[in-house]
């Protein structure tokens, strides 16, 4: 299955790296394949602080950059001299992270006199879905959901994004890990979530779905407080699975539904759901069922891209490259950028 026929990629091999937050990640990628893709995580250092501590993150990243690119081109069986660019994230994200990620990219460029681009974090994220077999068609409807983002995004094509609907407080991924965080799940709170929501009853206890109403925008602060409330009434009565089961529910229900009213607003038949997420099985089973239903074809990379990783960053980068795009050696990091 070659890529939809409009897009042309770039036709050298491409590393690419990502340290925008607690990964360090470098990949290697060639077209729409996939040739290494390695993941170094801080979650274990951060959990102890319940959370990211960007000072800590910066230093992991330094520590470990080296090894992971080394072991992204090994991963992918090239030397460094068979690179035909570098690819990196350099926004949005945590600053000093960044500059990591940043700092190595430049080097090996300018050393290997190779181009050097920029990519945004999440149009990572949401060209992460042309590593597939069967890559969506344009244009489609994204999801993203991450630790940062909730967007329902119309993409017209590469580099031709519209945000229809979003967040208008917190994000999906943070109301997982507020409410993992209280239920006494710890971070990150997705995973636990799941996990444990897995042997619960997810009518226990019902909890408020944000915004009422004919839109497709989100709000997640108020199921966070109600989850607050609902440890304080129950105390050590809470029945955690039940809980963290209801708070699976009250997500994923929203998400489905805002993301099939944003189809048929946009007249819309193929959808993509990407970021960290993404990963959530009760999602990604819950929106193939509401595709299938409504006849809309449905897109989701594995696990392994929805979370941060490179991969992504160098499949967002191919299309740019192949149209000659690449920055300067002067370019920045930026901490808070639109897509
Ligand atoms: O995209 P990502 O790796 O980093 C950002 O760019 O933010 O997303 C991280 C978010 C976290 O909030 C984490 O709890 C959530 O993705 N996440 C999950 C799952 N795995 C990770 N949320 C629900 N279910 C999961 N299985
Ligand atoms: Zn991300």
């Amino acid at each position: 299955m070659g890529a939809p026929s409009h897009l042309t990629l770039f036709d050298r091999p491409v590393l690419a790296i990502e340290t925008s937050c607690d990964e360090t990640s470098a990949a290697v990628i060639h077209g729409r394949t996939v040739l290494s893709n390695i993941v170094a995580s801080q979650i274990e250092m951060h959990r102890k602080w319940g959370g990211v501590v960007p000072e800590a993150a910066a230093r992991a990243h330094v520590e470990a950059i080296l090894p992971v690119i080394s072991e992204a081109l090994l991963g992918a069986n090239l030397d460094k001299r068979d690179l035909g660019a570098i690819a990196v994230t350099n926004r949005p994200g945590l600053i000093g992270a960044l500059s990591v990620g940043v700092t190595a990219a430049k080097t090996m460029a300018y050393a290997l006199k190779i181009p050097l681009l920029g990519v945004h974090h999440l149009e990572g994220h949401l060209l992460s879905t042309l590593a597939l077999d069967n890559p969506p068609p344009f244009p489609h409807t994204c999801l993203i959901v991450s630790g940062g983002h909730t967007e329902l995004i119309d993409v017209r094509a590469p580099g031709d994004y519209t945000i229809v609907g979003q967040t208008i407080d917190d994000a999906a991924g943070e109301a997982f890990d507020k409410g993992s965080r209280l239920l006494g799940l710890g971070y990150p709170g997705g995973l636990a979530i799941q996990n444990e929501a897995r042997s619960g009853n997810s009518r226990r206890y019902p909890l408020p779905k944000g915004l009422s109403g004919d839109t497709i925008d989100f709000s997640f602060s108020g199921v966070k407080t109600a989850v607050l409330r609902l440890t304080q009434k129950e105390g050590p009565d809470l029945n955690i699975p039940d809980a963290a089961a209801s708070l699976q529910e009250a997500i994923v229900s929203v998400l489905v539904e805002r993301a099939m009213r944003a189809m048929d607003r946009l007249g819309s038949t193929a959808l993509t759901l990407v970021g960290g997420v993404a990963a959530n099985l009760e999602l990604r089973s819950r929106l193939l069922k509401a595709c299938e239903q409504n006849g809309y074809s449905f897109a989701t990379p594995p696990v392994e891209l929805c979370t941060d990783n490179a991969a992504m960053i160098g499949l967002a980068a191919s299309y740019r490259l192949a149209r000659g795009e690449h920055n300067e050696w002067d370019m920045d990091v930026y901490p808070n950028a639109d897509l």
